[in-house]
């Protein structure tokens, strides 16, 4: 219900009443330097900002802070800027996403536990948005996404690079003998040159792009790029916007339902979307208690065309062509007829008023959907005797001749094992080969890792293939590309029949029936049950152990099991 008297906020439990706590909390506001003028009955804004100077992507955050409290101010609100856990993308090991929940954790109960009447969430870099967005859904107060934006193109004499994409291509083509020393250093100089998030459409541009189709951005957000002017007028109206909804009361749980994680979905497939985005729109679907499954998500992957071409699922494109082309509320009109366009968003409107008026300015990187890049959308949910509970394919992604694939496997157990075999120029290895990695999934990595896209034995590249069907039960980089199945559930390292299979069992792929199998004999695969064991536990202590402990499969998101809105009664307001 919408609130008209300052009473009735929030922090005015924490500041308001005439009793020892409050003054106590008052008088340290005003420790801070601040008059009562300046706080008392205003919406108190947090600022939750995953800045850190490891974190690459985000290296603008400081300055947008700045512009998040131009905004506040401006509406009559009180602006705090509280840090949150950076999990940055490159440096982060063994895997960001071992971090993603604890972000969550941290996002949830800072909000709780402080006088706050609404937040902005700024992320961008990967797990950040999943991150921030869950924990923010649990802790129920209005809320508004601001995405730290793509970064520029990546330029290299002359040549236009991806994030990611273009790292593995020309990595593939070092190993091949074909780039000498100071052009590797130039591609390393120029990949990567100016704040912002990874500018192909990997997981960072995916997430954004779907915080914006579950109305958690306002209209556009997502598309900015980084060092745009535009994304710091964008941050001032975060600011204004985020005042407005504290007095509407316009809390998440009226924007993300099931219309609005349908629509993130579809906005998804049509995006030419990260693998990873999978398990995070699941995650963040459970948080708000909307049942999205992997099938709910191949229905709208089948459905769906792909019309976005941008880099790795489009031939050309990058995140900044895609701003000047429209950006995405020009993609989503365009889409309009398969969104649920009344579905609330932070603006207080329904999607369909947000995107009006919207134009694409370049119809080769935002399709119509009667020209698409791809006539289905992004991804395939698979299953089969190796994957029973799912395993997902990028099609778009990978060369059509491995759609249906039958060939002999060879597994690997672990990454350094992995790594060695394929620096090996004599490896055994033909291009009809299926390999294999395992213990590699959210347990067994542990943490997921971003390992799917296996590289390619240099025996096969100097054959001169650049492609191969690989399997694992890791995730991939967003910006991957090639012929990979990953996130196989439930993963080998807790007994999923992917631990059962052997180098020489044959493998076989069948996408169009979206199957997936290794021909071995029930009586075998018993027996070799029998003799499994589990291997031995990755953390003894600490937060990952209780991230064994509580860690989903891939195909329930990964979240832990007691964040889940279904787990039990949350903590509600605290005592003061
Ligand atoms: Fe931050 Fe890619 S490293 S988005
Ligand atoms: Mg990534």
């Amino acid at each position: 219900m919408a609130k008209t008297d300052p009473k009735d906020l929030r922090s005015a439990r924490w500041f308001a009443p005439d009793d020892l706590r409050s003054f106590g909390h008052r008088s340290r506001m005003m420790q801070l330097g601040y008059a009562e003028e300046d706080f008392r009955d205003k919406p108190v804004i947090g600022i939750l900002s995953t800045w850190s100077e490891l974190n690459t992507c985000h290296s603008h955050f400081p300055d947008r802070v700045r512009d998040v409290k131009r905004g506040v101010t401006q509406a009559g609100g009180f602006a705090v800027e509280m840090p949150a856990l950076s999990v940055d993308e490159s440096f982060t090991k063994p895997s960001s996403m071992l971090y993603r929940n604890l972000l969550a954790i941290e996002t949830e109960e800072i909000i709780r536990s402080h006088p706050l009447d609404g937040v902005v969430l700024m992320g961008g870099c990967d797990k950040t948005t999943p991150g921030l967005v869950m924990g923010a859904i649990s802790a129920g107060v209005p809320m508004i996404y601001l995405p730290a934006g793509p970064m520029l193109r990546g330029n290299y004499a002359g040549k236009v690079l991806g994030s990611g994409s273009d790292a593995w291509k020309y990595w593939d083509e070092r190993r091949a003998g074909n780039l000498d020393e100071a052009e590797w250093i130039g591609i390393q100089g120029g990949i990567a040159r100016s704040a912002g998030t990874c500018m192909t459409m990997g997981t960072a541009a995916t997430m954004m792009a779907l915080a914006e189709a579950l109305g958690l951005t306002l209209p556009g957000a997502s598309s900015i790029p980084a060092v745009d002017s535009g994304h710091q007028r964008m941050s001032a109206a975060c600011g204004r916007r985020i005042v407005e909804m504290v007095w509407e009361d316009l809390t998440p749980d009226r924007i993300v339902t099931e219309a609005a994680c349908r629509n993130a979905a579809t906005v998804a497939m049509a995006t030419g979307c990260s693998t990873n985005a999978v398990v995070h729109l699941i995650a963040i679907a459970r948080r708000a208690g909307v049942d999205l499954d992997l099938d709910d998500l191949d229905d709208l992957g089948r459905a769906t065309p792909l019309i976005a071409n941008i880099r790795p699922a489009g031939s050309t494109y990058l995140m900044e062509d895609f701003y000047y082309a429209g950006g995405l509320r020009a993609l989503m009109r365009q889409l309009l007829e398969r969104l649920d366009g009344s579905a609330l968003t932070v603006t207080g409107k329904p999607v369909s008023a947000n995107v009006e008026g919207a134009e694409v300015y370049n119809d080769d990187v935002i399709r119509p959907l009667s020209n698409p890049v791809y006539q289905e959308g992004s991804l395939a949910v698979l299953r089969g005797n190796l994957c029973p509970n799912g395993a997902v394919i990028k099609p778009a992604a990978c060369d059509p001749k491995f759609y249906v694939h039958e060939g002999p496997a060879l597994v690997f157990d672990s990454y350094p094992e992995m790594k060695a075999a394929v620096e090996d120029e004599t490896l055994d290895v033909g291009p009809d080969h299926v390999m294999v990695l395992r213990n590699a999934g959210p347990l067994g990595g542990p943490g997921f890792p971003e390992w799917g896209m296996l590289p390619l034995p240099k025996a096969l590249l100097r054959q001169g293939h650049r492609d191969m069907l690989r399997l694992s039960d890791a995730r991939m980089s967003g910006t991957s590309y090639g012929a990979c199945i990953l996130h196989v559930a439930p993963e080998s390292f807790v007994g999923g029949p992917l631990a059962l299979l052997k180098t020489g069992d044959t493998v076989r792929l069948d996408l169009p029936n979206r199957r997936l199998d290794m021909l071995v004999g029930e009586d075998e695969l018993a027996r070799r049950r029998a003799a499994w064991t589990q291997p031995p536990a990755r953390f003894e202590r600490g937060y990952g152990y209780m991230f064994s402990q509580h860690v989903t499969q891939a195909d329930q998101g990964c979240d832990f099991d007691f964040l889940q809105s279904d787990f039990g009664r949350s903590a509600g307001e605290p005592d003061i």
